[in-house]
């Protein structure tokens, strides 16, 4: 299968089958926006909740919600209104926008001559209230990132941590870009979802994580910047080379990928690329970018971590006339030489970010658990999710279509969904066709009544991925579906 219809097999299977919809389909569309569907939205909704506790209980961070418009001063010394640019080309025949450096010497659709490439501000600009004579403080933009929402609520988190470093925050929500021309689905959206992490330390703190032994063995493959190939390497390794600058750094990498395989990322279609210095963003002193290896995209961004130094802090702290620099008050060599002589020197905290694309991942999910094959003369296709992600956990189908049976299958899907467990009833069509509808949502598994039910209370397990099936009794399903359900098929393989 081509890699292109592959990707067209991938996301036509998305739309028929309630994942993602390009959005305002019944005006035509408009590029770069697109809704999730019912079970879009239940697989986001659970990527969201795992990344959620992932670094809640995983890491101690606590999570805000900040507002998804921004004032004027906020990007003006965040650097996004002068430098969160695009060079754009216009088509001098057709009129049609592109990236500059997304296209050669001519034109992709009429073969036209392009015009000088001028800069384009990607974000969205609106108003606050009513328009004044003189504009000024009306001026407003929708956030391009999550992450000023809490640089500027830096020194009430620093309180709330009782002026303690370092601590993370953690915010999930819509960011806005409003890119020159979209045409990549949704690896490039306009509004998009941003599950981004602040990591606030100090500058000297930088090369001492105090859980990096729980990650130093974890193998990843990079490419950094001054290299032609990619390595595989220990994150300790690569932060003893220096190859990763501190291990601040290596922890959150080495965490995303911790995070994106618990999801179901496969790790050999991912790498971590760090940025060339003429492509870093205007606050990033070091940027090293997750890449998931799509069939259709190439290497694709789908998490980004950054070290945005004092980048940030400074800058609110100078625009708003705010100090937020903090005591240098911790013990140790570095500290010491760090105060060197000046007892009352102060320094801004640096901010290690770990930056998510939400939707991104979502596509990588898709297009990675995406399986067809042919089972006796049919195609069957199949979204292989681990249960963690799966939009509907469990399906719950009598075998045929009558009274008994159906009776008998309500009362189970709803003894299953006391328990906490997500499922879904099916009485429509043949059971095969049944079971092609769960095998292309990804349902792990589907639960059968047939008559054997009637007599003795046992109904079947099918496995999707296997399609072998197990009988249990329907006293002990709840306990097999919310406990290790996998190692029953793995038994009986
Ligand atoms: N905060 C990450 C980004 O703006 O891409």
């Amino acid at each position: 299968m081509t890699a292109a219809r592959r990707e067209d097999e991938v996301m036509e299977l998305a739309r028929r089958r309630g994942f993602i919809w390009a959005a305002f389909e019944i005006y035509g569309g408009a590029s770069g926006f697109f809704d999730y569907g019912p079970l879009g939205a239940a697989l986001k909704r659970k990527i969201e909740s795992l990344w959620r506790e992932f670094y809640t209980l995983g890491e101690g961070f606590y999570e805000i919600e900040t507002t998804t418009i921004g004032i004027r001063d906020v990007f003006d010394a965040s650097g996004h209104l002068e430098c969160f640019m695009d060079k754009m080309v216009e088509c001098k025949k057709c009129h049609s926008l592109f990236r500059a450096d997304h296209v050669g010497e001519r034109c992709p659709d009429c073969g036209g001559e392009f015009s000088e490439p001028q800069d384009f501000n990607l974000m969205f600009k609106t108003r606050i209230g009513a328009v004044t004579s003189v504009g000024g403080k009306s001026e407003a933009y929708l956030r391009p990132e999550t992450a000023q929402g809490m640089f500027v609520n830096f020194p009430r988190l620093l309180r709330f941590h009782r002026n303690k470093l370092p601590f993370g925050i953690i915010q999930i929500g819509r960011a806005y870009r409003n890119e020159i021309s979209p045409r990549q689905g949704i690896i490039r959206l306009r509004e998009f979802t941003l599950a981004e992490a602040e990591v606030f330390v100090l500058p000297h703190e930088k090369n001492k994580h105090p859980r990096f032994h729980e990650v130093e063995d974890v193998v990843m493959r990079l490419k950094p910047n001054y290299m032609d190939e990619e390595i595989e390497i220990t994150v300790k390794e690569a932060v003893e080379r220096k190859i990763i600058a501190h291990e601040y750094l290596g922890y959150h990498m080495a965490r995303v990928q911790q995070f994106l395989e618990k999801i179901g990322i496969p790790v050999e279609r991912l790498r971590f690329r760090q940025h060339e210095h003429d492509e870093m963003a205007h606050y990033a002193e070091d940027c090293w970018d997750a890449e998931f290896l799509s069939d259709r995209f190439g290497w694709v961004e789908i998490v980004g971590i950054a070290d945005r130094g004092d980048y940030d802090l400074s800058a609110h702290s100078r625009k708003a006339k705010v100090d937020m620099s903090v005591p240098v008050v911790t013990g140790g060599e570095e500290a010491e030489g760090a105060r060197e002589g000046n007892e009352n020197l102060s320094v801004f905290p640096h901010v290690i970010e770990p930056s998510y694309g939400i939707d991104r991942i979502i596509y990588a999910l898709l297009e990675s658990s995406f399986y067809k094959e042919e089972v006796r003369g049919e195609v069957r296709r199949v979204l292989r999710f681990k249960r963690c992600v799966a939009p509907v956990e469990v399906a719950v189908l009598p075998l045929l279509n009558r009274k008994e049976l159906v009776n008998k299958a309500k009362e189970v899907f709803q003894m299953i969904r006391s328990h906490g467990i997500f499922a879904e009833y099916d009485a429509s069509g043949s059971i095969g066709r049944r079971y092609r509808r769960q095998d292309e949502i990804g349902t792990p598994y589907c639960v059968t009544i047939d008559y054997e039910t009637l007599e003795n209370d046992t109904v079947t397990i099918r496995d999707r991925d296997s399609m072998k099936q197990v009988r249990v009794s329907i006293a002990e399903l709840p306990a097999k579906l919310r406990g290790d359900v996998e190692s029953m098929f793995t038994f009986s393989r």
